[in-house]
């Protein structure tokens, strides 16, 4: 790294005097000597405490879907919390907020807000446990779905090495602290592997309650699920009384203004959304079919949390919701993902590397592999290493993106072309560097 951590470390060093390993994530700890500390952002950029300059396709792993700092949601923030922020009560805000979600996410018809995805993805479960009166569920290798307990298994962070035969299905469990238990009521399956689905609901349907799915693979450079695949899951859980939980964390007004759902024409039961609807303030909901969402509360599913639909969250979420429902945000972002998706692909391939570009243009990445990439397994024949060296040469030339290909790389409204046309000049020079 050739950037200069004057002060940057002084900062560091005194974070890890006070924080575990510096951090408030494991995911965001690179080192004692790497982890970078950013001090601010504004549209597409980033700067970290000795004010080096960094293009940003990281995004906050994936919420920013405006800019930083955007001046419109800021206001609107601002402008609400002079009135209070928390009432543990129902707000005007908050029914304006969940009347846009409605009005934008097809077939949404009853939600509840929460603040993390975490949240969001264990209420929804805990409902579609409620709703069959079930208790297991089916989740895809390589999907992350936040970090509580039920669905820490076999995710982006799982060595492949460490899975199994594809046909054994053994939840690998991330990290420890888990009860061993736990292990049972999950079922881990291949993405995109439509006969492995439809044995596995055969076989066991009398206990499964739901099949939890990331519309693409969000956590896995943004891999799309194959025509037909997500209708299957739908068509399987209609005919075996099991829900199907769409996880919008990250495609959720990130993809188009209906998410997945729109995006990929397929209606699940319940969706989890978090991320873009706040732009980087911290919201998230879940909800969907009226039917399914009724288990909730009224002695049934237990559904809670102080801070939940509180006004800065709300006045952030209904801000972006009220742009991208009057301008074709995501369209335009698209749009300028695909001059970047072409750039990169070009670019690749005059080098002659070897590659698959993946994902949706708004979240999307490439893998430096022959193999047609179709779920994490494939990722075992890409090459970590020249993906890990071209990202450092892109660092080191201020665009910061996940070394790990496994993270998409993300766009925001204020990724304007010319900001693209410099990314591709500078990857260019670090895919050059890389191979010479
Ligand atoms: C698909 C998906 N679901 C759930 C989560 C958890 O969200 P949070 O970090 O807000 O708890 C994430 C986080 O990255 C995610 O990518």
């Amino acid at each position: 790294m050739s950037f200069s951590r004057e002060k940057s470390q002084p900062i560091f060093d005194r974070a890890l005097n006070v924080l575990e390993k510096g951090v408030s994530s494991n995911f965001r700890y690179l080192g004692d000597n790497e982890t970078p500390v950013i001090a601010k952002g504004k549209g597409a950029r980033i700067w970290d405490a000795d004010g080096n300059e960094f293009i940003d396709y990281r995004l906050g792993w994936g919420p920013i879907n405006l800019g930083h700092a955007d001046d419109r949601i800021n206001k609107a923030v601002a402008e609400a919390i002079q009135y209070g922020t928390t009432f543990a009560a129902t707000t005007p805000l908050e029914v304006e907020t969940a009347e846009l979600v409605k009005k934008m996410v097809p077939d949404m018809e009853k939600l509840r807000f929460t603040n993390t995805g975490t949240e969001a993805t264990m209420h929804a479960l805990r409902t579609a446990r409620g709703f069959t009166n079930k208790e297991k569920f089916i989740k895809f290798e390589g999907q992350y779905h936040g970090a509580h307990d039920y669905v820490l298994y076999s995710t982006a962070s799982t060595p492949i090495s460490a899975m199994e035969d594809r046909k054994s299905h053994i939840p690998i469990q991330v990290g420890i602290g888990i009860p061993d238990r736990i292990r049972d009521y999950v079922y881990c399956l291949p993405f995109n592997d439509f006969d492995a689905v439809e044995q596995c609901v055969k076989d066991h349907h009398g206990e499964i309650a739901s099949i939890m799915v990331e519309p693409c693979l969000g956590n896995i450079a943004g891999i799309e699920p194959q025509d037909g695949f997500l209708a299957h899951l739908k068509k399987l859980c209609d005919e075996y009384n099991m829900v199907l939980i769409f996880d919008e964390v990250k495609t959720g007004f990130r993809l188009s203004n209906g998410g997945a759902r729109e995006t990929y024409g397929v209606i699940p039961h319940i969706s989890t959304y978090a991320k873009s609807l706040g732009n980087g303030f911290p919201v998230a909901a879940f909800g969907g079919s009226a039917e399914v969402m009724e288990v909730v509360g009224g002695g049934s599913v237990t559904h809670a949390g102080t801070f939940g639909a509180n006004t800065v969250s709300m006045a952030a979420a209904k801000a972006v919701l009220t742009i991208l429902d009057e301008s074709p945000v995501l369209e335009n972002l698209a749009i300028r993902g695909l001059r970047l998706k072409n750039g990169l692909d070009k670019i690749l391939t005059d080098a002659g590397l070897p590659h698959q570009m993946s994902g949706h243009s708004n979240l999307q990445g490439f893998l430096l592999t022959e193999k047609e990439v179709k779920e994490v397994r494939d990722l075992v024949h890409h090459d970590d290493e020249l993906y890990e060296t071209i990202m450092s040469n892109m660092y080191d030339r201020g665009v910061w993106i996940e070394d790990d290909a496994r993270e998409p790389w993300f766009l925001c409204e204020a990724h304007t072309e010319e900001i693209i046309d410099e990314t591709l000049n500078k990857f260019e020079e670090s895919v050059k560097e890389a191979i010479a």
